[in-house]
């Protein structure tokens, strides 16, 4: 019986050396180890074998068996290797070739300057707010009273949707809805994208963004709207930032005030940006008119309340001496990475 294993193991250790792929391996394995094999052979004999014998005779076959089966599991893995090896040579891998970059996003410019002024705002105890750009003429004009022939309609060029829907060209179309769902105290700053109908420039574009900030409380004044203005400007522009206010006129609020800083490039000493007078015009300002109070249901007789709105492109092209406002949305990267 001894022999006999023995034998069958030496055939097989011949036939496994043999073997040139998985397939002849997997053929070996049915020849020497399925039903009509040798090895199920010897099993069947085993009834022949005395009693004394069986069990070591038994474990010689079972060894037998294991030893052929994890020779199998064997030549298949090398046999594997070998063919991956063989394919890798016929690759041709240039490790001197560069890696592949992996470009780090980045916030665009716009956006940069949004996050300053808002964190500056977060700091003062403002909360922030974001209105719709698609906007009823409501909010955008009638409520904050411009009524329908208002000539100061023409100073917004506007992108109608419908006769009562439109782009809305500022982000003081949140005050009224505001004042509509919330009570004074009301402490808000509103970034947000508008639209006007302009001829599309090097100096001014479609649409572009605002900042607007609103606070209504009872007795809030007009000191209180001049000392938070100069502040917020010192803020973002650096101490020694001169700043002037001049009277104006919007119709949602009375008084109503344009504000002007030093220019930035030549500080008040007059160049081309600042078209030689020395300042640069950058909000609009004003205490809310009690009519637009009223139409958000506040009553003016007990709560007042400041607001202002200020365009963010025109502030970045100065800073950055960018001479064209269209690069902004270019998406240019030459552009963009640069900030
Ligand atoms: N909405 C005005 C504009 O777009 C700016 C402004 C806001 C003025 C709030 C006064 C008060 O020009």
């Amino acid at each position: 019986m001894k022999s006999k294993i023995e034998a069958i193991r030496n055939q097989f250790s011949k036939d496994i050396e043999d073997a040139k792929s998985a397939k002849d391996v997997e053929a070996l394995k049915v020849k020497y180890l399925g039903k009509k094999g040798p090895v199920q052979d010897l099993m069947r004999g085993l009834k022949d074998v005395t009693d004394a014998d069986r069990p070591h005779v038994g474990k010689w076959i079972n060894d037998l068996k294991e030893d052929l089966m994890n020779a199998c599991m064997r030549s298949l893995n090398e046999l594997e290797q070998k063919e991956e090896s063989e394919r890798l040579s016929h690759e041709n891998i240039d490790v001197t070739l560069p890696g592949r970059r992996h470009h780090l996003g980045r916030r665009h410019i716009v956006n940069q300057f949004m996050d300053e002024i808002v964190d500056i705002f977060i700091e003062m105890g403002f909360s922030i707010q974001e209105g719709p750009e698609i906007e009823s003429d409501y909010y955008n004009f009638e409520a904050l009273n411009f009524s329908k022939d208002h000539p100061a309609r023409d100073m917004q060029d506007t992108f109608y949707i419908t006769e009562d829907m439109l782009l809305r060209t500022h982000t003081t179309n949140l005050q009224v809805r505001l004042m509509e769902t919330q009570k004074p105290p009301i402490r808000v700053l509103s970034p947000g994208r508008v639209y006007r109908n302009e001829e599309i420039s090097a100096r001014s574009h479609v649409f572009f963004h605002q900042v607007e900030a609103m606070y209504i409380d009872k007795g809030v004044t007009f000191g209180d709207l001049i000392a938070t203005l100069e502040s917020f400007l010192v803020k973002l522009f650096g101490a020694g930032i001169k700043s002037r206010f001049r009277p104006s006129y919007f119709p949602f609020v009375e008084p109503g005030l344009e504000v002007d800083i030093q220019c930035l490039l030549c500080r008040g000493k007059g160049c081309g940006i600042c078209k030689h007078s020395g300042w640069l015009e950058v909000l609009g300002a004003g205490m809310i008119h009690p009519e637009v109070l009223r139409n958000g249901g506040i009553d003016p007789e007990t709560y007042t309340g400041y607001a202002w709105g200020m365009g963010l492109e025109r502030m970045i092209l100065i800073k950055h001496r960018i001479k064209d406002i269209r690069i902004l949305t270019q998406n240019d990267l030459r552009f963009l990475e640069q900030f």
